[in-house]
């Protein structure tokens, strides 16, 4: 951004980015969707400026170079949940047809990076929350997805025969203290819908209904649940009834879990 436009933006705005700054590629990513209307570009600022989250205003989350529709309906996917899905395509690309569910699927990102690198599949994703699921709809439609989404608290909406071969999750994880990046704070969550953030019965409290809900339900097949930063004592605690798991260091600060039913 100029110098001549921070200026031009104060005198008609007041917004004075010198004692507001913001990272430039921030600044970069607004410029782009105002599209030289200043207006917008200063309406963008004012609202980034007041806390809301980069992606409520730029109206989509980029993922590995897929752009995914995202609003304050929905949660907005965090960048570390990239190795989920990464490693997730890895398995199904050595696989024939599976019917794969996610479960919390928020806005539908992670199904649909999986649709779209391995479309061979047949996926269903379920969220508690009918917000996003009417997000992840509106999608759906205009990218030609297949996706079956559908408003479910775990699997009770799912139809009774229905029998997965897979089973994702990036449930809610940890508590206010467990931060990814100093780039989104605590305030950064707070902007979400409240479900989609932090379990309220432990840290790990909905990973250990996912078990319950699959042994429940006598389902015979591997999952794959992101922890997170979470510490091994707390994975293993949260996933000791699963009858074998194992547990992948995906990054520094990103554990997975395999459990196979
Ligand atoms: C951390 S967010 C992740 C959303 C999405 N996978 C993403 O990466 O953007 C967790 C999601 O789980 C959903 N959720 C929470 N409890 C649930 C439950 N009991 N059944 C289904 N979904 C649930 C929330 O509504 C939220 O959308």
């Amino acid at each position: 951004m100029t110098l001549e436009l921070i200026d031009y933006i104060f005198d008609h705005t007041g917004v004075d980015l010198k004692i507001n700054p913001l990272p430039a590629s921030e600044l970069k990513a607004l410029e782009i969707v105002a599209d030289g209307d200043v207006n917008l570009l200063s309406c963008y600022l004012k609202r980034r400026i007041s806390g809301e989250p980069l992606a409520y205003i730029l109206g989509f989350i980029d993922l590995d170079g897929l752009r995914i529709p995202v609003d304050k309906r929905a949660y907005i996917t965090d960048p570390e949940a990239i190795y989920l899905v990464q490693h997730l395509k890895e398995v199904l690309g050595k696989l024939p047809s599976q019917k794969v569910l996610e479960v919390g699927t928020g806005c539908g990102s992670l199904s649909f990076y999986l649709e779209h690198h391995c479309p061979e599949h047949q996926y269903w994703a379920v969220d508690i929350d009918s917000n996003p699921i009417d997000l992840a709809r509106d999608t759906a439609q205009k990218r030609d997805s297949s996706i079956h989404f559908v408003v479910s608290d775990y699997f009770m909406g799912l139809p009774a025969e229905y029998t997965p071969d897979l089973i994702f999750a990036d449930p809610p994880w940890g508590n206010e203290s467990s931060i990814y990046d100093d780039d989104r704070p605590a305030s950064h969550y707070h902007s979400m819908p409240g479900i989609s953030v932090w379990p309220f019965k432990s840290i790990t409290g909905i990973h250990e209904q996912i078990v319950d809900a699959i042994l429940l339900k006598g389902w015979g097949c591997p999952v794959f649940m992101n922890f997170g930063m979470l510490d091994a004592d707390s994975i293993w605690a949260a996933i000791h009834r699963a009858p074998h798991a194992e547990l992948i260091q995906a990054a520094k600060n990103v554990t997975l879990a395999k459990l196979t039913f």
